[in-house]
């Protein structure tokens, strides 16, 4: 364990850890970190996705210092802010509607999503809210409220019906019998009681679980019919990440509201909600915090906006996701452990499955993998209820050398699992979620 990783243990909450492995960095350019102790790591998590650019981009790095050296104020709670003010035009020009939009600012994709729920409720007057089981939008008492993963296990909203989410248990109702159950529960509750329906794209922290072509259409226009608006999470997968700028352009529908973060700010805080203006401008003084809309971050949201534009970045996640999946399914062929491969653009997930080649749980494999990809120079991350599936959301911006190399580690990797060349008991203090 290195220096500054024991300082931190020592000082730093373990409320906000999720910890697969000691890692320490001290920077970072392009997909690479920098370890305190040296050593470069290819990021293939792009820190959960914030990090669409990578680390240093030239542009984030020029408009953040622009904006930090002449600083519009910093907060759009009782000012207008010229970077505040750009981005929200930049984001309703990037999510065009006929009626007349409006966007909320804010620091992270929890507080963006409590205030959609929050503003959908008093804006329609219903309280109850659909939701899905596995699905993660947020850290905050309202988001978990609303959430359905494991982690999130909190008291959940009055009114909520719960759905299970198409694909991800393989035992569970088909999308057709998901619509159905969902009608059902409507009858029961009364539709005129249900404010909206909040759904990832991809249901990402739940598993990396792409829905089957028609669900979400198929949910959209069953709540329209019902006058329940949509709220659409894209704060995982969204700009770019997919192959498309937005994740809900592959389905064939356009939700009522649209939730943005992490890449957004390119590892500033930075998040959005876009959406129509009886909703957004239901109440003022509703829902915010002081350093909302700040400049720093806009100016950082913007940079990311251009460019996305400039540097083609959904049509690269596009080619780069194919490169990075034709080489994971190259290794399943040589390696059991790697029970299946989803995902779209760079948005993958590798579910992994222990005892067949080794003597380890599927999650301790994984765990092992993490910990053994750390020491070898490379960070992936793991998500599902069963904590089996590894996580590629890497930069955007990641070249194609990278790709190789971190497709080469993880062979490397592999292979130490099944050689078993990974120390067991080391990953088991990191207990991840
Ligand atoms: C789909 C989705 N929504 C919301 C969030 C919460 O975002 P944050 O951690 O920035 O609050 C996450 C975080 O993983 C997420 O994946």
């Amino acid at each position: 364990m290195s220096g500054l990783y024991a300082r931190d243990a020592v000082s730093v909450a373990g409320l906000q850890k999720l910890r697969f492995f000691p890692q320490a960095v001290v920077g970072g350019k392009g997909a690479v970190l920098r370890a305190d102790d040296g050593r470069a790591l290819i990021d293939l998590s792009a820190t959960w996705g914030a990090a669409s650019l990578g680390y240093g981009h030239p542009a984030l790095v020029a408009a953040v210092s622009a904006a930090v050296a002449d600083p519009a104020g910093a907060s759009v709670l009782s000012a207008a802010n010229s970077q505040a003010t750009a981005l929200a035009e930049r984001l309703i020009a990037l999510f065009p509607s006929e009626q007349p939009q409006r966007v909320w600012l804010g620091h992270s994709g929890s507080d963006a999503n409590e205030t959609a729920i929050r503003a959908v409720r008093r804006a329609t007057g219903r309280q109850g809210i659909i939701g899905f089981a596995g699905a993660y939008h947020g850290c905050t008492l309202g988001t978990m409220a609303v959430s359905g993963h494991p982690t999130l296990a909190s008291d959940k909203a009055a009114g909520l019906i719960q759905l299970p989410y198409p694909g991800a248990d393989p035992h569970g109702p088909d999308a057709g019998g998901i619509l159905a159950l969902l009608e059902r529960n409507l009858a029961e509750a009364g539709p005129d009681t249900i404010a909206a329906c909040i759904f990832e794209p991809i249901l990402s922290d739940g598993g990396l679980v792409v829905p089957p072509t028609g669900f979400l259409a198929g949910l959209d226009a069953l709540c329209r019919q019902h006058g329940i608006l949509t709220i659409c999470d894209e704060v995982k997968v969204g700009l770019g990440r997919t192959g498309r700028m937005h994740a809900f352009e592959h389905e064939g529908f356009r939700p009522d509201i649209l939730v943005l973060g992490k890449g957004l700010g390119g590892g500033l805080p930075l998040s959005a909600v876009i959406g129509p203006q009886w909703v957004m401008d239901c109440a003022t003084s509703f829902a915010m915090q002081t350093l909302h809309g700040n400049p720093v971050c806009a100016a950082a949201g913007l940079a990311v906006l251009d460019t996305i534009v400039a540097e083609s970045l959904p049509e690269e996640a596009a080619r780069k996701g194919e490169t990075l999946m034709a080489g994971l399914n190259d290794l399943a062929l040589r390696h059991p452990c790697i029970r299946a491969i989803r995902g779209r653009g760079l948005a993958i997930g590798v579910e992994i499955r222990g005892a067949e080649t080794t003597l380890l749980s599927d999650a301790a494999a994984t765990a092992g993998l993490m910990f053994r990809a750390h020491e070898r120079g490379l960070v992936v991350y793991c998500v599902g209820p069963s904590s089996n599936v590894l996580e590629l959301t890497p930069p955007l911006t990641i070249t194609d050398h990278d790709i190789g190399q971190a497709l080469s580690l993880l062979d490397d990797v592999i292979l130490d699992l099944e050689a078993g060349r990974i120390d067991e008991t080391a990953p088991a203090e990191f207990t991840g979620w």
